[in-house]
């Protein structure tokens, strides 16, 4: 027998000589072969089944078919459209459009609901909030946070709690998202000022001190009670007018509580001390002309339903 992993010449095998292990009656029924013949390995030259061939054929055909009925060519600016008419592109357009069709319904209700009702609704109010949240990740979280709890360091308010400097009923949020606050783009913006005691020198620095260990005795913090108790006649003459006797705060001017533990720039000796020596004017943009109403009133539904809405 040949060494079929022998690969010298002598041994390499012709179809001529190569040993057949089959008999005779089988080798006739074998059919015929290509010729091509590898380490002995020989081809045979069988037909395609038919079942294949038609296959193969039927695509081509369809292939054909497939040209004229849809979009198949490229072309320099398209390509060709095919008689249906079929593209992805108006399929997704049209989807789009059933959507805000579906969604536009909600947004009239909106418009027209009282501020008020948009809660007592359960699907109106359930459209609103994931519709404000969508809003406020896009527009607002870059200031207040992606979770709404603001950046103290920047004066960006947090919106999650139950402290509020203009107020938190459906209609205080609304209107400070519609003009903003101490902006120049609308004449609606909320705004006060508060006086820089420190810079423009209405206060002394002793004063100040003073001023400052009374706002932290306020809201409960370490102080020097000496101190605190001479700023009790400076803060009642300077700021009472403002930030309340008792320092309970004022919405309507946006004057923040400081009888208390939330502070919108900081709680701590240098922080209170800044504020006064310096004010702050925080300044929020209106979104009135940038969203549409429907699209402020959704975001304030979602402010109002993140923990503190009045
Ligand atoms: C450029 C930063 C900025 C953006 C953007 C911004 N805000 Fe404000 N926001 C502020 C600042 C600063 C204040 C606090 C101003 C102050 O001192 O009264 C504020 C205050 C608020 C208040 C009042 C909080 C309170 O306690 O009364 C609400 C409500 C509010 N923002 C909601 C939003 C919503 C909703 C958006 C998005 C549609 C938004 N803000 C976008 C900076 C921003
Ligand atoms: C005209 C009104 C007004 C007067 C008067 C005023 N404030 Fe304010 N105060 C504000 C407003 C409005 C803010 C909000 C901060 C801003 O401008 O962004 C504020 C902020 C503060 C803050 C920062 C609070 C925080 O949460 O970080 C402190 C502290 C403060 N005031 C203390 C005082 C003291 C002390 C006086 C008196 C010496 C005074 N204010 C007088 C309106 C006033």
């Amino acid at each position: 027998m040949v060494d079929p992993k022998d690969k010298t010449p002598e041994n390499k095998v012709s179809p001529a000589t190569r040993q057949y292990p089959d008999t005779a009656a089988q080798m006739k029924q074998d059919p015929p072969t290509t010729g091509h013949s590898w380490d002995g390995i020989e081809e045979y030259d069988n037909p395609m089944p038919r079942w294949w061939v038609w296959i193969f054929i039927i695509t081509i055909v369809w292939s054909f078919g497939y040209w004229i009925a849809y979009p198949a060519w490229p072309g320099i600016q398209s390509a060709t459209s095919g008689i249906l008419g079929y593209s992805s592109r108006a399929n997704v357009a049209q989807d789009i459009a059933e959507f805000e069709a579906r969604n536009e319904s909600f947004f009239v209700q909106l418009v027209e609901s009282d501020l008020d009702e948009i809660r007592d609704n359960d699907e109106l109010h359930r459209f609103a909030v994931n519709a404000g949240g969508s809003v406020f990740r896009a527009q607002c979280s870059q200031c207040h946070g992606a979770g709404g709890a603001g950046v103290q360091a920047s004066g960006f308010p947090n919106l999650l709690d139950d402290d509020w400097l203009w107020g938190g009923t459906m209609e205080d949020i609304h209107l400070t998202v519609r003009y903003g606050i101490r902006n120049e783009d609308f004449l609606d913006a909320r705004w006060s000022e508060m006086p820089a005691f420190g810079r423009d020198g209405l206060l002394n620095n002793d004063e100040i001190d003073q001023v400052v260990n009374h706002v932290l005795s306020l809201s409960g913090s370490d102080h020097d009670a000496a101190q605190a108790a001479e700023g009790a006649e400076l803060f009642e003459i300077n700021c009472a007018s403002c930030h309340g006797d008792g320092g309970e705060g004022d919405y309507f001017i946006g004057a923040p509580a400081l009888n208390n533990q939330v502070w919108l720039y900081g709680g701590t000796p240098e922080a209170i001390r800044e504020s006064i020596y310096y004010s702050r004017f925080g300044v929020m943009p209106g979104f009135a002309g940038r969203l549409r109403e429907a699209e402020i009133r959704a975001v304030a539904a979602y402010v109002h339903q993140l923990g503190g809405g009045q």
